[in-house]
């Protein structure tokens, strides 16, 4: 079994913070989404992994997982360019997966309990395709699966305006290589692009057997800046208490927290775990930072209240505002313009911002 991981797209839905780079490396709980794949890879012993790169972040994905070495797997990179759809990029893969069964795994999905069950189920039958399921309250956003009493797959329709029932197709699927003949009769969608989802469709309108398997863990499609904030909140309920940084005398420290040594939390700053905080770091004083935060690499907090948020590294934040369920991009300053006149907010806001003040 080899493993294709897709890491191309444009990530347009996490605008401004994809302008610079892809949405695969956007960190959750300071580790970057395209990490908890190739994790769920070596865990279910996959370890020839495919990433499907497209034109943006290329180099950036291929700094962070070099060759695999550094988590024991085996990375070759394929390159699809043009984001022409799933069932494109699984195509990319045809040379590098040859005759084996394949999972392929979406690089911006997040799956609590991994892909091992899924391979597992796939294997105990004579199958060309495994799916995974989940319901779901917006069925009209995702790839749907209709299915008998019995729970087999009778239909799958992408994004489809009147869904036939709310189980989604989760950005996990194993294939056997005969997904590859189906690719090659895909027309474009209404979307333009070739779907995986009527790849399978084929597969089963000829006859073939398709795995279907329903997740009962957590799944984040983190494809927009709510899914990163609540994937943080879902990844930081079971973070394991880790402290070896500095926690001064005075500083209120309570739930769990993630200090590595390079960071410091200073006198009279209030922590309310679980908060995750990167290297390199400084909580000053007067400075709240509750639940469900991580707070990334090289930043500096003072004087300012924040909670249940994402601040991916660089910045420096000083301000009496309080910050809320908020995904603040590399290198953001945020201060006050409490002392400053004439009274107002200043803003230098990148495109496609989203500000709520
Ligand atoms: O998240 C699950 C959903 O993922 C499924 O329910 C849908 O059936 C499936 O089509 C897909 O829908 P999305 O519209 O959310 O897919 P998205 O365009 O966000 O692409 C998913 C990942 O694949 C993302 O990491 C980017 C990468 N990708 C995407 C395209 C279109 C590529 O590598 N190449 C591509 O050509």
């Amino acid at each position: 079994m080899k493993g294709v991981l897709l890491s191309g797209g444009t990530g347009s839905r996490l605008r401004p913070i994809t302008h610079t780079g892809p949405k695969q490396l956007v960190p959750v709980a300071n580790k970057p989404v395209l990490e908890y794949a190739i994790e769920d890879f070596k865990t279910a012993g996959i370890t020839e992994i495919g990433v499907i790169l497209g034109h943006k972040g290329r180099e950036e994905i291929q700094e962070l997982l070099g060759d695999g070495s550094d988590y024991d797997v085996d990375i070759t990179y394929i390159v699809q360019g043009n984001p022409l759809g799933l069932a494109h990029a699984a195509g990319c893969a045809k040379d590098f997966v040859g005759d084996d069964d394949f999972v392929m795994y979406l690089g911006d999905n997040i799956l609590k309990e991994g892909i091992t069950d899924l391979v597992e189920s796939f294997e105990s039958g004579d199958y060309e395709a495994g799916i995974a399921l989940q319901e779901v309250d917006n069925p009209q956003q995702f790839g749907i699966a209709d299915l008998d009493d019995d729970g087999n797959v009778t239909q799958l329709i992408e994004k489809p305006d009147d869904p036939p029932t709310n189980f989604a197709l989760i950005g996990m699927y194993v294939f056997s290589p005969k997904v590859f003949d189906a690719i090659e009769t895909l027309e474009p969608s209404w979307r333009g692009e070739l779907e995986i989802t009527d790849a399978i469709q084929t597969l089963l309108e000829d006859g073939n057997a398709i795995d279907s398997h329903v997740v009962e863990g957590w799944w984040k499609d983190t494809g927009k800046p709510e899914d990163i904030l609540h994937a943080n909140h879902l990844v930081l309920e079971d973070l394991e208490k880790s402290v070896e940084g500095t926690i001064e005398e005075g500083a209120e420290v309570s739930g769990r927290i993630e200090l590595p040594e390079s960071s410091t939390i200073e006198a009279g700053a209030v922590i309310r775990g679980p908060v995750s905080i990167a290297e390199n770091t400084t909580i000053e004083s007067d400075t709240y930072v509750g639940p469900y935060t991580s707070i990334g690499a090289d930043c500096v907090v003072a004087n300012t209240h924040i909670e249940n948020s994402v601040v991916i590294g660089e910045s420096d934040i000083t301000t009496s505002g309080k910050i809320v369920d908020s995904l603040i991009g590399r290198g953001a300053q945020i201060g006050s313009a409490d002392e400053l006149l004439p009274e107002g907010r200043r803003l230098v806001v990148g495109e496609n911002s989203n500000l709520k003040l």
